[in-house]
């Protein structure tokens, strides 16, 4: 794996939006796997302003999300779709058509579940960005026994919810269920960056890096992908020994 660990926010967004930026640059039709969180912000925020100010255009890419809440329709203010749309697609020239997150307001979830996986095999990855969950959850994927492959309908444990809820009016308002890729198709992108700020993360980062492969930390199954590009601040990495 390729460790990075930076002295500030700045220069951690701005390492990933220019290894997403390269990757455009290479391929104007590069498939972009995005994630949501409050880590990568940031990452957007950089790469709007060099959309405006470099003229990189996102015209030509195609883009996945990891994950949408269960319940919760498009204009709805924490819908993944809502914040995709707030922090990325209306700032850059990224056709709405060539975005793609999974719908969590569809009849059939299963049916739904089968589209996403559909588009993405017919869309493979080569850059998927990842946040990192308290509890080592990557998409909405949690610890659990087993793993499963393709995309599908989770619980949220109560973690995550109470991570969330502050994005929220009250925790009750947190949906108890998401849709999320699975585990399978994160680790098929080409490129994954994991990008972690923060000291209550740093055990977390440790364990996922560093500790077994065990489902009990989906995000340790990442030590099994051949490109794999970390990027911590200083407070998310202070656990490693490098
Ligand atoms: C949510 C998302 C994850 C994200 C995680 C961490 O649960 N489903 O994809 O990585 O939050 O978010 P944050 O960056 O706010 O800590």
């Amino acid at each position: 794996m390729n460790i990075q660990i930076f002295d500030s926010q700045e220069q951690l967004d701005e390492t990933a939006a220019q290894y997403l930026i390269d990757t455009v640059k290479h391929n104007p039709e590069a498939v972009l796997g995005f994630a949501t969180g409050s880590t990568p912000i940031g990452i957007y925020d950089k790469l709007v302003e060099k959309h405006h100010r470099l003229g990189v255009s996102f015209r030509h890419i195609t883009s996945f999300n990891l994950d949408e809440y269960v319940g919760l329709t498009a204009d709805h203010e924490q819908s993944y779709a809502f914040y995709m749309n707030k922090h990325l697609f209306s700032r850059i020239d990224l056709p709405a058509g060539q975005t793609n997150l999974p719908n969590g307001m569809a009849d059939s979830l299963n049916s739904e579940c089968k589209r996403y996986d559909q588009l993405l095999e017919e869309h493979p990855i080569d850059v998927q960005l990842l946040g990192l969950g308290h509890n080592g959850h990557i998409g909405f994927n949690e610890p659990a026994e087993g793993l499963i492959g393709g995309t599908h309908i989770v619980q949220l444990q109560e973690k995550t919810r109470d991570a969330n809820a502050r994005f929220f009016d009250s925790k009750d308002e947190v949906p108890t269920e998401a849709v999320t890729m699975g585990v399978g198709s994160i680790l098929k992108a080409k490129t994954i960056i994991l990008a972690v700020r923060g000291a209550d993360k740093a055990d977390i980062v440790r364990e996922a890096l560093f500790g077994p492969i065990t489902t009990d930390c989906p995000a340790s199954l990442l030590q099994t992908h051949s490109d794999v590009i970390v990027l911590l601040d200083r407070e998310a990495g202070r656990k490693l020994d490098l």
